[in-house]
């Protein structure tokens, strides 16, 4: 009866919470925060090879906060030494993974944006050097995850392009980063043979990779004007001093540009010639602050607001340096007419500490703002009054993301849905899922024989439940050899077929009639992810997870 009692409560609670739960989503759960689930607690499927990170809703949401939640999806880049397979992952707000994008390997940028009118995924791609800067090729996908442009920094004697930063203007043209090793004079520093690491801000234009702008910090700043000294950097070529380090560009309307120093604690103001127009921060501000506004070691620069904003991640510290007992999400007011600034808002993090690197700051338009803690393991959305509605902790070792931000993404992928049959005694499960697919709305499972493989004949409908369905095959007396699922969108409409599978793994394609005209199938209307509209069959099995959550939250509350 006890049992019973906690249980009929939770029956009564939002269908969102009931979804959570069926994922490997964990609400407040001591035994993660603790590391007792491992340093990287991860999710495993049947269907696929995906091993994406785990959350654990440190703050949930609820009732009362949940409508206030923006729609849209989460994407991040979980990296470090207890992330499984480092790379791009969407999560749905419940911490179902919707796509996998590891197969490009480890990255730090990763974002949406729009690109000839379309919606794109920015993706960096390359090799990250052991001083922290990397060089590679940024990736455009379009919304079924092909690869449209593949560019990196033009014309700087073969250095590529680096991951701190792809921005895409409103001219469709991207701006980016590179790192530039060269020769230079650090005598006053007691070094022969100096070699200094050089930062480029660069616009290009990703459809022919040429250069529209170059701006090469050295040409500019002085390299002694800032905060990290060379110490036992600038040695050699491949241990150059990075006095500088460009972490973001921005670029507003009137064509001029603004690049973040983290070794500076500066913004600089840049003009298209290159001349720098101001500077705010670092020991040669150009610009009147008023008090609170110091930042040091920031990230991820924006504009705001016809440039009266600017917003930062402001790290306030470094591997080697803490100048305050936590980082902050900071807003400025930014007043051209007196050459200005003062602090408009900023954000605390739930784990109040010291995010040494990474992070960011994205402002939606709603007025909530998703703030990702970089190196720690934590992002968290705030709502326009600056109360967390949420915030998640997606490890607990050597877990980070260079960034994590909120977007409204769908996606119908060229790829087909996956499918595992696994057969114990007459019981027999089909699992599926399809990595990227956010318009899946039930699943209609099919089956056939060893005679006739591709003459399907229906079985059953499930709703789509999170990033993969197990569907039970209850009807026994037809003897299924092969099992193919359909994805049906929530206008009931047919958009992809999976190959047909054997429990042994063997498969057999879809008949030549089960073709999808991939380009009418994306119809949502709504713009959000189709686990908006998810429901959720409960049978024995989820009340037993219901149980078992019911538990867990009664002894951490
Ligand atoms: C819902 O969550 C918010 C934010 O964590 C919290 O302040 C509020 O007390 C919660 N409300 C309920 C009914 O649990
Ligand atoms: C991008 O282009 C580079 C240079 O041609 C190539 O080496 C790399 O494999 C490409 N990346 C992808 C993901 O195709
Ligand atoms: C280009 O790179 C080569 C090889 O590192 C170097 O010898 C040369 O000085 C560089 N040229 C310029 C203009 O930086
Ligand atoms: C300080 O900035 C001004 C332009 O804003 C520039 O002329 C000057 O060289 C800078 N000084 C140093 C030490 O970088
Ligand atoms: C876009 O191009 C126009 C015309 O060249 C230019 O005036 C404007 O500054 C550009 N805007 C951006 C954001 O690059
Ligand atoms: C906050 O983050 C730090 C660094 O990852 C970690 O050591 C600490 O345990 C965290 N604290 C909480 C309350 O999660
Ligand atoms: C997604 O779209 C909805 C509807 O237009 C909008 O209210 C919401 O703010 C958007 N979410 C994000 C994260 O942009
Ligand atoms: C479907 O089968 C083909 C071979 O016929 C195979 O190449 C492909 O990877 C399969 N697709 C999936 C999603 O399993
Ligand atoms: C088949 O599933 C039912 C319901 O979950 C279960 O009671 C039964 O024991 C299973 N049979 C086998 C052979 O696993
Ligand atoms: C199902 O297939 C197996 C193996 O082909 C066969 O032994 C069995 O008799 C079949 N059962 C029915 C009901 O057709
Ligand atoms: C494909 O053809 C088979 C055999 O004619 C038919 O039973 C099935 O309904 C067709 N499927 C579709 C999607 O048209
Ligand atoms: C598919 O997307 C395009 C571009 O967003 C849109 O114009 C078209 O109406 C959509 N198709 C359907 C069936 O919704």
């Amino acid at each position: 009866m006890q049992l019973l009692r906690n249980l009929l409560p939770f029956l009564c609670i939002s269908s969102s919470s009931w979804r959570a739960l069926a994922g490997t989503t964990y609400f407040q759960s001591s035994d993660y925060a603790s590391g007792a689930l491992g340093l990287g607690p991860m999710q495993t499927f049947k269907s696929s090879s995906s091993t994406p990170p785990a959350w654990n809703f440190v703050v949930p949401f609820n009732d009362s906060t949940s409508g206030q939640i923006e729609s849209g999806l989460i994407f991040m880049a979980p990296r470090g030494t207890n992330v499984n397979t480092p790379g791009a992952m969407i999560y749905d707000k419940n911490g179902e993974l919707i796509w996998d994008g590891t197969q490009f390997g480890e990255t730090l940028t990763f974002k949406m944006a729009t690109y000839k009118g379309d919606p794109v995924i920015l993706l960096w791609t390359g090799q990250i050097s052991g001083i922290g800067v990397g060089f590679g090729y940024d990736l455009i996908l379009n919304n079924k995850y092909e690869i449209i442009a593949n560019f990196t920094a033009a014309n700087l004697n073969g250095s590529l392009a680096d991951f701190h930063d792809i921005q895409m203007t409103s001219n469709d043209t991207a701006l980016i980063t590179a790192y530039q090793a060269k020769s230079w004079d650090l005598s006053s520093f007691n070094i022969a043979d100096g070699w200094l690491l050089d930062s480029v801000a660069q616009e290009v234009d990703p459809s022919n990779g040429n250069e529209i702008f170059t701006w090469v910090a050295s040409d500019h700043v002085d390299p002694t004007s800032c905060f990290a000294s060379p110490g036992t950097s600038g040695t050699a070529e491949d241990n150059p001093w990075d006095f500088f380090h460009i972490n973001s560009i921005d670029k507003d309307n009137a064509g001029n540009y603004l690049i973040s120093s983290r070794h500076c604690h500066a913004i600089y103001y840049v003009s298209s010639s290159g001349d720098i127009i101001w500077t705010m921060g670092g020991h040669n501000s150009t610009l009147t602050a008023t008090d609170g506004t110091n930042f040091a070691w920031q990230h991820d620069v924006r504009w705001h607001n016809d440039e009266t904003q600017i917003s930062l991640f402001d790290n306030e510290g470094t591997a080697w340096e803490l100048d305050s007992s936590s980082s902050r999400g900071l807003l400025l007011d930014f007043d051209s007419s007196n050459n200005s600034y003062s602090t408009n808002t900023q954000w605390i993090p739930y784990n109040v500490t010291v995010s040494e690197s990474q992070g960011n700051v994205g402002i939606l338009s709603s007025g909530n703002t998703l703030i990702g803690w970089g190196q720690v393991p934590y992002f968290s959305e705030y709502d326009a009054n600056g109360q967390f509605l949420y915030v998640v902790q997606f490890g607990v070792g050597d877990v980070q993301s260079y960034r994590a931000y909120h977007y409204n993404w769908t996606s119908t992928p060229s790829t087909r849905p996956s499918v595992s049959v696994e057969t114990d005694g007459s019981n027999t499960t089909v699992y599926t899922s399809w990595n990227g697919a956010t318009e899946v709305d039930t699943w209609q499972l099919s089956g056939s024989t060893a005679d006739s493989p591709q003459l399907a004949i229906p079985i059953s409908n499930t709703s789509r439940s999170g990033f993969e369905t197990a569907i039970s095959v209850t009807d026994t007396t037809k003897n299924f050899t092969y099992f193919q699922v359909a994805a049906f969108n929530s206008n009931k409409k047919i958009i992809a077929y999976s190959n047909f599978t054997a429990s042994d793994g063997t498969q057999q394609n879809p008949a030549a009639n089960q073709t999808v005209d991939s380009s009418s199938s994306n119809s949502t209307g709504s713009g959000s992810s189709s686990s908006d509209s998810i429901r959720v069959v409960v049978d024995g099995k989820m009340i037993m997870a219901v149980f078992v959550a019911v538990w867990t939250l009664a002894f951490v509350v």
